[in-house]
């Protein structure tokens, strides 16, 4: 990789437009310092609680324009069950605040607030208070941990790299943990920056990294073999500092860490702002339909409307599923399928764009070989299987004794094989599908007005494939 000095000027450049101002980043201490206020206030507890600033904003690494606010009731109480914090927190912070604030509820693994007051998001999440790593129950009750952990060891300037590899990761849109992005989250990003000190170390580090790579940040006793051994299945491995029998990239999927690998020798090829602000591609439906005719390609959507209530985790996940589902049963029925995408509004309305090869062109009959390994009776078996198929071209053995036949593929259309198939098939917890179409228009006019520009940015890096950064050469 060549990476040479006249990438630090850019880069320098860019850290100065995306470091908060102080002033924004006042703004934001104000309403948590207000919102703990409010929170002291509302809730009276019998157990020793506290109110404490996490995230980003805590470790000094959020980006410009782009804060949320993460506040930690950290309650020392054994049973923090749903009931027990709806009615004890929850419930009386969401009236307490309604006032001032737009509350929502949401549950991830773990019930919380997600309150927007006067222009700035922020999250109330009640945890355990945990003294010591040992005690904790659930995912959330690390995170002050992370926070201290973080804060000990990045200095000023580490905090303007982890703000790098940030926007460079949400640029890949590789950055996040949750489901629909699988990849790398706050705390991974800042633990990457304290193992290689700054971004373009890491970038020079990533086109040796295999598959299940694991990564030190602090040396532990475990040995490497053992590590990849306790993660198997993990396309990174990086022991958590703070709780080693954790992998902190769990979420990091294979497509996430090639993506970064790629974009990084992108990067590394021809720097430029356009990896930390990239511009979105939108062709129009005449130009994806042009494509794809003189590619000889099909675009089949599935459209779902999405049943009230679903997470966004849980909507992505079940997309996932059902994707690969129905690419799988595509193939089963002898029907190539190039690529599979997923879509949501999170709100109504989710999609899966299937691509495959335009139907028009397809053979009709294809080829299916016979067993290989001379053995009499499956031979025997096998012919008299297609000798009874009057549609059947053979069979017959081929010069090298191999027996062929030629049958007529069991449905033609990729959609009529789709729309043929039972509603349970197709559909989820979350999803119901409204729809089976090829055309891409159809698909444009299922989504409200708002939703439009970003439905068609997906379509076209869908039909397009390459992505725009992807320039090396
Ligand atoms: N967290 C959580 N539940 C939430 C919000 C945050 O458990 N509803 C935890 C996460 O597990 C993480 C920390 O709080 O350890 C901060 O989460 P997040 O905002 O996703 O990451 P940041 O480090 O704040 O990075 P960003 O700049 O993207 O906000
Ligand atoms: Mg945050």
């Amino acid at each position: 990789m060549k990476i040479d000095g006249d990438v630090s000027e850019l880069l320098t450049k860019i850290k100065k437009d995306i470091r908060p101002s102080s002033e924004e980043v006042a703004n934001a201490l104000a309403l948590y310092e207000e919102l703990k206020r409010e929170i002291e206030r509302t809730i009276h507890l019998k157990e020793p609680y506290v109110v404490e600033l996490e995230g980003s904003l805590a470790k000094g690494t959020a980006l410009k324009g782009d804060i949320d606010i993460d506040i930690f009731i950290l309650i020392r109480r054994e049973d923090l069950s749903r009931e027990w914090l709806e009615e004890h927190v929850l419930d009386p912070l969401s009236e307490g605040l309604a006032s001032k604030c737009s509350v929502n509820r949401r549950y991830a693994s773990h019930p919380y607030l997600r309150v927007s007051c006067s222009g700035l998001e922020a999250d109330l999440v009640p945890a355990f208070w945990a003294r010591s790593i040992d005690e904790i129950r659930t995912p959330v009750d690390r995170t002050p941990f992370h926070t201290r952990y973080v804060r000990s060891r990045l200095s000023d300037t580490m905090k303007d790299e982890v703000r790098l590899l940030k926007k460079f990761l949400k640029s890949l849109d590789v950055y996040g943990a949750e489901i629909r992005v699988q990849g790398f989250s706050g705390y991974l990003t800042e633990l990457l920056i304290i193992k290689y000190k700054t971004f373009l170390n890491l970038l020079k580090e990533l086109p040796s990294w295999r598959e299940g790579q694991v990564i030190l940040v602090d040396s532990i006793d475990e040995d490497e073999l053992t590590l990849k051994s306790i993660f198997r299945g993990a396309a990174l491995i990086l022991p958590d500092p703070v709780d080693p029998r954790r992998n902190a990239a769990a979420a990091v999927s294979r497509k996430s860490l090639a993506t970064l690998i790629l974009g990084a020798a992108a990067f590394a090829q021809r720097p430029s702002r356009e990896f930390f602000f990239p511009e979105k591609r939108y062709l129009t439906l005449k130009e994806l339909n042009n494509i794809l005719r003189s590619t000889e390609r099909e675009a089949l959507t599935m459209i779902f409307a999405l049943k009230e209530g679903g997470s966004p985790d849980v909507i992505w996940g079940e997309l996932r599923r059902l994707a690969s589902k129905v690419k799988n049963y595509l193939i089963k029925m002898e029907y190539p399928v190039l690529d599979v995408r997923i879509w949501s509004d999170e709100k109504r309305i989710a999609m899966i764009l299937i691509d495959v090869p335009d139907p028009g062109k397809m053979l009709t009959y294809i080829m299916r070989e016979g067993p290989r390994k001379l053995y009499g009776v499956n031979l025997i078996r096998y012919a008299e299987k297609y000798v009874k198929m009057r549609e059947a071209v053979g069979p017959w053995v081929s010069e090298e004794g191999i027996p062929k036949v030629l049958i007529p593929r069991k449905g033609r259309e990729p959609a009529t094989l789709l729309r043929g198939l039972p509603p349970d098939f197709l559909g989820a917890k979350s999803l119901n599908l409204v729809k089976i179409t090829t055309d891409l228009k159809e698909a444009v006019d299922f989504v409200e007005q708002h939703y439009r520009g970003e439905l068609l940015h997906w379509l076209t890096e869908a039909v397009v494939k390459r992505p725009s950064w992807l320039g090396i050469g």
